[in-house]
């Protein structure tokens, strides 16, 4: 199933509960929620308050990307707060295994996430544990860059070790994902889409996610 998920990063911070709403009238299901520590990235975001403040908002599930370093002493604080989605990224956690583990006890879902440099292989040890991994096809720290087409064939290999290894982990891809970018995301694979300048970037957020889901569909009703 395509989802779309509006990354908040781009939207009004000072409206954020009418945007979030905006987004989800024109069909955004996921809140992808970006947290940059300004060290494993060079940006800094939002914390648990504005996590907690969404929640009070929102209905949908809060998808939140953990950008920083040493994420172990956060994802109790995220998940008090009200995520329902977290992921770390493979770069940033010594111990991946024990970490997908405390985002599990914390009651959210568990995502493992690479940097456009990170090859899939780095993940073969945790996929049986994650319930989705998230492709970065840009270099994280900011909306608004332009999508990197070479990590799409990440996506292929993705879905085809879960079908080989009988797995059920769902696919998330994040970065520069437009009206021109994702089609080619669908049908390598990408299942769960985030976008951030194409939604809140310009214009309407309602009819900008319309207009995402509608291609992204078009798109998966063409994938064999
Ligand atoms: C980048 C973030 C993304 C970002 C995507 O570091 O992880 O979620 O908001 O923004 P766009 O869609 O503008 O590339
Ligand atoms: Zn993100």
């Amino acid at each position: 199933m395509i989802e779309l998920a509006p990354s908040i990063l781009s939207a009004d911070f000072a409206r954020l509960g009418e945007q979030v709403r905006a987004a989800s009238e024109g069909g955004g299901s996921v809140v992808h929620v970006d947290i940059m520590d300004g060290h494993f990235v060079p940006n800094l975001t939002i914390g648990p308050p504005v996590v907690k403040a969404l929640r009070k908002v929102t209905k949908l599930p809060l998808d939140c990307h953990l950008m920083i370093e040493n994420p172990d002493e956060f994802i109790p604080a995220f998940a008090e707060a009200g995520a329902d989605w977290i992921s770390v990224h493979q770069e940033a956690c010594r111990h991946l295994n024990r970490t997908l583990h405390l985002i599990k006890s914390s009651n959210c879902l568990a995502g493992a996430v690479i940097n456009p440099a990170t090859p899939v292989e780095m993940l073969a040890e945790v996929l049986d544990l994650v319930d989705y991994v998230l492709v970065m096809s840009v270099n994280p720290g900011f909306g608004g860059q332009k999508f990197i087409p070479g990590t799409l064939h990440k996506v292929r290999r993705l879905a085809e070790i879960r079908s080989q290894r009988g797995l059920h982990y769902r696919i998330e891809v994040d970065g520069g994902i437009a009206l021109d970018t994702v089609g080619e995301v669908v049908r390598a694979g990408g299942e769960i889409l985030v976008a951030g300048n194409a939604v809140f970037g310009h214009g309407d957020p309602t009819k900008n996610a319309e207009g995402l889901l509608k291609a992204a569909t078009e798109a998966a009703m063409l994938k064999v």
